[in-house]
């Protein structure tokens, strides 16, 4: 086995404490702009279909789907219990915290595919999570990373906030190699309109099974 190509410090972050505490108020906001959350919406219409189980791992007030369909599970994952209740596209919901729990608490199978919304870089324990996601989908299931140039600074980890867009898409590739089982990895770019609206790039990853 290869030596893991990260060091601790990477997932370093200025504010070391709780995140339940940072957590606690609930922000009823879009995190991406109008024309990026409608690029998002577009790709997931194009790439799940309808009757799928889906996982929204850090979820909030949105998620992001395109509002005309109606997929057959929605279950947000996140760590406030009041932007999950107003999140009117999840039909189901948990509390919990990832950095302190990486396994995910389902079951084996679960899902047919699994959204990861502007949100990778706050995971202080990414490649735990990501082989935990691979657990929990179906075969051939598959994981939806996207991400922008906005965060949090004082919860995003070092190793993110240390390098550009293209490069925290080879980061999160990186991030479902280490976690292995994935295949099909790939990043792209689909920000609508370069330098008029925030950019936002997807990386998709199925489930491998042998
Ligand atoms: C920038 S918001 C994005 C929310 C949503 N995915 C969206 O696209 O609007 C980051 C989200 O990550 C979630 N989060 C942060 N730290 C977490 C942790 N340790 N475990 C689980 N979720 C976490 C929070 O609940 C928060 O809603």
């Amino acid at each position: 086995m290869s030596p893991s190509p990260f060091q601790p410090e990477h997932f370093q972050r200025a504010d070391e404490s709780d995140d339940a505490t940072f957590y606690v108020e609930p922000r009823l906001v879009a995190h991406i702009d109008d024309p990026a959350r409608e690029a998002l919406a577009a790709f997931y219409r194009d790439t799940l279909r309808p009757d799928s189980d889906v996982l929204d791992l850090m979820s909030s007030y949105h998620s992001h789907l395109p509002e005309d369909v109606r997929y057959r599970s929605v279950i947000g994952l996140g760590m406030n219990a009041v932007e999950l209740t107003e999140n009117r596209q999840l039909t189901g919901h948990v509390i919990h915290d990832l950095n302190k729990t990486p396994e995910l608490p389902f079951p084996d199978t679960t899902f047919d595919a699994c959204l990861l919304a502007v949100s990778a870089q706050y995971l202080v324990h990414p490649i735990a999570v990501f082989a935990s996601v691979r657990r929990v989908l179906r075969p051939n299931g598959i994981l939806i990373v996207s991400y922008s140039n906005r965060l949090f600074p004082t919860k995003a980890v070092e190793l993110w906030q240390r390098v550009g867009m293209a490069d925290r898409g080879r980061l999160v590739s990186i991030y479902c190699w280490e976690a292995t089982g994935f295949r099909d990895v790939e990043a792209r770019d689909i920000s609508p309109a370069p330098g008029a609206s925030d950019p936002l790039w997807v990386v998709t990853a199925r489930r491998a099974d042998s």
